[in-house]
């Protein structure tokens, strides 16, 4: 199996990886569904919506802070050491990622489509100011637009909300477009990217799942393997 994945890898003219939270799990970082999953101790409802930002910005920015804790003293690991490197050596190699904490791009990723945002990033709610502001602590809560004194949000994509039109075309561009597709590390439940892998399937792309568990896309895939993601980088490195 592996041996077939590292192949056609080595044979693609274009590929694209698809990761999820699972991916940073052995970072440090909890996913969202999982046994300790943010999910399993937080409401979504209550803190990632525009009307939950609306209702108490303060609390949201909160959460989001103790989130930024979570990561900023967290390194990439092999999974996603594995995906810059397939850049390296991929004509063609795009990271399509859920996740907003950074570590593709701290592994040495270029080509990255951040579908959800990046935590690191904040934007005004009113004009179109951005900034990013690696930092996991703030003088005023909620901070304001320093051009418009608007509020500053997280540069995230909350429940309810749609993806930037942008990012979600070429997502589905590439995923349509590749010769192999590798999901890492996601539950395949939240949609649009959820569907990626079904697109991709259906423009007779390769597709290769990497998850301990199985999800909804597993019997769809041509190898849906039963493990983790820095197991996996391990593995296929052998091959390539
Ligand atoms: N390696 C690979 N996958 C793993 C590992 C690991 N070491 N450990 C756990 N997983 C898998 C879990 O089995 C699960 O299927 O990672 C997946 C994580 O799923 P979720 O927590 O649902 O995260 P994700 O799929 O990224 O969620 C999608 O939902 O809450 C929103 O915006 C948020 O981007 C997030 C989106």
């Amino acid at each position: 199996m592996l041996e077939e994945v590292a192949k056609r890898l080595k044979e693609a003219k274009k590929a694209v990886a698809l990761t999820g939270a699972g991916i940073s799990k052995e970072s440090g970082i909890p996913t969202f569904r999982g046994a300790n999953g943010l999910w399993k101790k937080f409401k979504p409802e209550e803190l990632a919506t525009p009307w939950a930002f609306q209702r108490d910005p303060k609390l949201v920015w909160e959460w989001y802070l103790w989130r930024r804790s979570l990561v900023i003293d967290k390194e990439p690991n092999e999974g996603h050491f594995l995906l810059a490197r397939l850049e390296t050596m991929v004509p063609e190699f795009w990271v399509i990622t859920q996740n907003i904490d950074g570590l593709h791009a701290q592994a040495g990723s270029k080509n990255i489509i951040e579908l959800h945002g990046n935590i690191w990033r904040e934007r005004c709610s009113s004009c179109g100011f951005k900034r990013v502001n690696r930092s996991d602590r703030m003088e005023e809560l909620p901070p304001r637009c320093p051009e418009c004194g608007a509020l500053l949000r997280p540069d995230v994509v909350w429940f309810g909300e749609a993806l930037s039109p942008d990012a979600l075309d070429a997502a589905i561009h590439h995923s349509e477009t590749c010769d192999v597709m590798l999901v890492i590390g996601t539950s395949a439940v939240v949609q649009p990217a959820a569907s990626l892998p079904l697109m991709a399937k259906n423009a007779g792309v390769f597709v290769v799942e990497v998850n301990p568990e199985r999800t909804p896309i597993s019997d769809m895939c041509d190898v849906s393997l039963r493990m983790g993601a820095v197991e996996f980088a391990q593995a296929l490195q052998r091959y390539l």
